[in-house]
């Protein structure tokens, strides 16, 4: 299938290519940014190009995954947010990152109501979660401004995280919420 893009007021969310492994790199390289990753602090950049690589396929074989995310103002890449399969437990799992150099200015949460959008409405997903290492406060400060619901500390990736969960029912609630205050 073709992997759809959308836009935001100030980014884009678009399909990864081969060639945003290097930029990702980069990003993901700076100092803390994986502190709450499983797997070396230090990435490779080879293990930057499995990852593009890896979302590429997942738009194929499983119909969604992450997108690259672009500010639209210059055309930089600044990350990654979307939606991922989670196959142990056959979950939907919300993800970001986004480049250290943009934290608190409200675009991985700009973002990630694309992803939910796109989730509930585009596939028809009954329900999202999303993870979070419990000492990652600005992670979950987003999955908050997102409308998920905590759920509990639990296992995934032979780490303990804090486990959020929003229903379709719970996001469209969210969605005529924000329209009546508009
Ligand atoms: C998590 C991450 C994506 C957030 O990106 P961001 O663009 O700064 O997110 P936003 O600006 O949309 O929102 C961040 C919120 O967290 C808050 N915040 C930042 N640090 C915080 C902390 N230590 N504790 C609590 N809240 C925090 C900000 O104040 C902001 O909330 P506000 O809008 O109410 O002020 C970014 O920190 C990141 O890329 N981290 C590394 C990768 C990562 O951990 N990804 C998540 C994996 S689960």
């Amino acid at each position: 299938m073709t992997t759809p893009s959308f836009e935001t007021e100030r980014l884009r969310l678009r399909p990864f290519r081969d060639e945003d492994a290097v930029a990702l790199h980069r990003i993901v390289s700076a100092e803390g940014m994986l502190k709450y990753f499983p797997g070396p602090p230090i990435p490779s950049l080879e293990k930057s190009e499995r990852l593009v690589r890896h979302q590429i396929e997942q738009w194929t074989t499983v119909g969604y995954a992450w997108w690259a995310v672009e500010l639209k103002a210059t055309g930089q890449l600044v990350g990654w947010n979307g939606l991922q399969f989670l196959p142990d437990t056959k979950e939907t799992e919300i993800g970001f990152l986004t480049d250290k150099a943009l934290w608190g200015q409200g675009l991985t949460t700009e973002g990630g109501r694309i992803g939910l959008r796109y989730g509930f409405r585009g596939l028809g997903l009954s329900e999202i979660i999303a993870l979070a290492h419990p000492e990652n406060g600005a992670s979950r400060r987003v999955i908050e401004k997102l409308g998920m619901q905590f759920d509990r500390v639990t296992e995934y990736f032979g780490m303990q995280l804090a486990r959020y969960t929003l229903s379709a029912a719970g996001h469209e609630r969210g969605a005529a919420e924000t329209s009546r205050r508009a």
